[in-house]
C-alpha cells in the first residue's frame, strides 16, 4: 500500500526553459486536504506544453514538470475528499472548477477564479507542491504535471469518468478536443448553414472543424501553412483549405474576396498574434465572430481598430471551450461512447515516457497531431 506514503516514480523534468527533458525519479508527496494523488496512465502531448517549456508562457516557473491531457486511476485521497476514492478513472482538468468563486457560481462562464491563483504560480492551492527531485522543490503545470507516472492535483482539477471509457483515447477530452470543440459549439455558437474559417490544424483546430460541422456549417475553411494537415482536416469537416504561403496577398485579403465578407465565425487554434489579426479581419463586417483559442506569449498584444466594433464584430476567447470543466467531462466522454464525435483520428503516435523529447519534435515540425504517452 502506498496510501500515505511519498512515491519515487519517472517524470520528464524540464530543468530550464528551452532545454530537452530530463527523465528523472522524482518524489511525490501524499495528497493533503481537499487533493488527490492519481496515477497517470495516459497523457497527450499538446502545444500548450511546447509553450510552457519554452518559457514564454503565463506563470510557469522552472524545474516544472509539465503535461495536462491525461487519464488515470485515483491512488489515494487527502482529507475532505468525498467525490474521488482509490481505483476511480479520473480526467485532468487544466481549467479548474471549484464551484466556490463568483465566476463558478455564476452560469454564464466557465473561468474558475482560482486558474489565476495559486495554480498559474505552479504550486497547489496552499502554496506549495507536492513534487521534488533530490531535494529540489519542482513547479507544477496548470494544476496538473502529468509527463510523470504519479501526480497530486487539486480536486477541483479532477473529473470522474465512466469506468468502461477507453482511458488511452478519453485522455484527449482533458485539453486539446474538449477545447476545440467547445470553441465552435460553445463560444463562437457556430449555427446551421453558416460558414466558419479555422487557422491552425492541429488537435485544436480539427477539433472545432469536428464542431463546426456538427453544429451544421456548410462551408468550413480550413487555413494551415502546412498542407500535409489538410487531409484529415477534410476528414473531419473541412470543405475548403487555404495555404497562406501559397497566396500573393494577404490571407485576409483572399478571404473576403473569396468568401464575399461573409465569413460568420472566424476560430484561431495557433496561438500568434498575426493569425488572430488575421482572423478577426477576416470576420464578416455586421455579425462576425471571432474566437481566440490559441495561446500567445505572455507578452503579446493585440493591434485592432476599434471601428470594426462599433461595426458589429465580435471577439472572443476562451479556456476549455467555454465548457464548465468538472460538470461537462462525463458528458463529453459519454457523447464519445455514444459516437458523436470522433477522437480515433486525432492520435497520430504512441509513445513512452522516454520518448517525450521525439513526441515535442513532432508536435513542434507539425509531422503529429496528438502523440499519447503510455505509462
Ligand atoms: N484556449 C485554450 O483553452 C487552449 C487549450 C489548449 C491549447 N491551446 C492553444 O491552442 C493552440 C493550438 O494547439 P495545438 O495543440 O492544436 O497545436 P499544434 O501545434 O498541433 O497546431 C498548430 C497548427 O498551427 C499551424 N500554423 C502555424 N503557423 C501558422 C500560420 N501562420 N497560419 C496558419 N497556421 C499556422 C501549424 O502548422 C499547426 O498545424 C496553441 O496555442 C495552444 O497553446 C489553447
Ligand atoms: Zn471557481
Ligand atoms: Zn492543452
Amino acid at each position: 500500500m502506498s496510501e500515505g506514503k511519498v512515491i519515487t516514480c519517472r517524470a520528464a523534468v524540464a530543468w530550464k526553459p528551452q532545454e530537452p527533458f530530463k527523465i528523472e525519479e522524482i518524489q511525490v508527496d501524499p495528497p493533503k486536504a481537499g487533493e488527490v494523488r492519481v496515477k497517470v496512465i495516459h497523457t497527450g502531448i499538446c502545444h500548450s506544453d511546447v509553450s510552457a517549456c519554452s518559457g514564454k508562457f503565463i506563470g510557469v516557473q522552472f524545474p516544472v514538470v509539465v503535461g495536462h491531457e491525461a487519464s488515470g486511476i485515483v491512488e489515494s485521497v487527502g482529507d475532505g475528499v468525498e467525490n474521488f476514492k482509490t481505483g476511480d478513472h479520473v480526467i485532468t482538468l487544466f481549467l479548474p472548477q471549484c464551484n466556490k468563486c463568483r465566476v463558478c457560481q455564476k452560469g454564464n462562464s466557465n473561468a474558475c477564479l482560482e486558474f489565476m491563483g495559486a495554480q498559474i504560480r505552479g504550486v497547489m492551492p496552499d502554496g506549495t507542491s507536492r513534487i521534488s527531485c533530490r531535494g529540489e522543490t519542482l513547479y507544477t503545470f496548470v494544476g496538473c504535471s502529468t509527463f510523470a507516472e504519479y501526480t497530486v492535483v487539486s480536486e477541483m482539477n479532477l473529473a470522474k469518468i465512466n469506468t468502461n471509457a477507453p482511458m488511452e483515447k478519453v485522455c484527449l477530452l482533458s485539453c486539446g478536443i474538449s477545447t476545440g470543440y467547445g470553441s465552435a459549439v460553445n463560444t463562437a455558437g457556430v449555427t446551421k448553414g453558416s460558414t466558419v474559417a479555422v487557422w491552425g490544424l492541429g488537435t485544436l483546430g480539427l477539433a472545432a472543424i469536428m464542431g463546426s460541422k456538427n453544429a451544421g456549417a456548410t462551408t468550413i475553411i480550413g487555413v494551415d501553412i502546412n498542407p500535409e494537415k489538410f487531409k484529415l482536416a477534410g476528414e473531419l469537416g473541412a470543405t475548403d483549405f487555404v495555404n497562406p504561403k501559397e497566396l500573393t496577398e494577404p490571407v485576409e485579403k483572399y478571404l473576403m474576396e473569396k468568401y464575399g465578407g461573409a465569413i460568420d465565425y472566424t476560430i484561431e487554434c495557433v496561438g500568434q498574434v498575426a493569425t488572430m489579426t488575421q482572423a478577426f479581419e477576416s470576420c464578416a463586417l455586421g455579425n462576425g465572430v471571432c474566437v481566440l483559442v490559441g495561446v500567445a506569449d505572455v507578452t503579446a498584444l493585440l493591434n485592432i481598430s476599434p471601428a470594426s466594433f462599433l461595426l458589429g464584430k465580435v471577439l472572443k476567447g476562451c479556456l476549455f471551450g467555454s465548457y464548465k470543466s468538472k460538470d461537462a467531462i462525463p458528458q463529453l466522454v459519454e457523447d464519445f461512447m455514444n459516437n458523436k464525435f470522433n477522437i480515433d483520428k486525432f492520435i497520430t503516435h504512441s509513445l513512452k515516457l522516454d520518448d517525450v523529447n521525439e513526441g515535442f519534435d513532432m508536435l513542434k515540425s507539425g509531422k503529429s497531431i496528438r502523440s499519447i504517452i503510455n505509462f
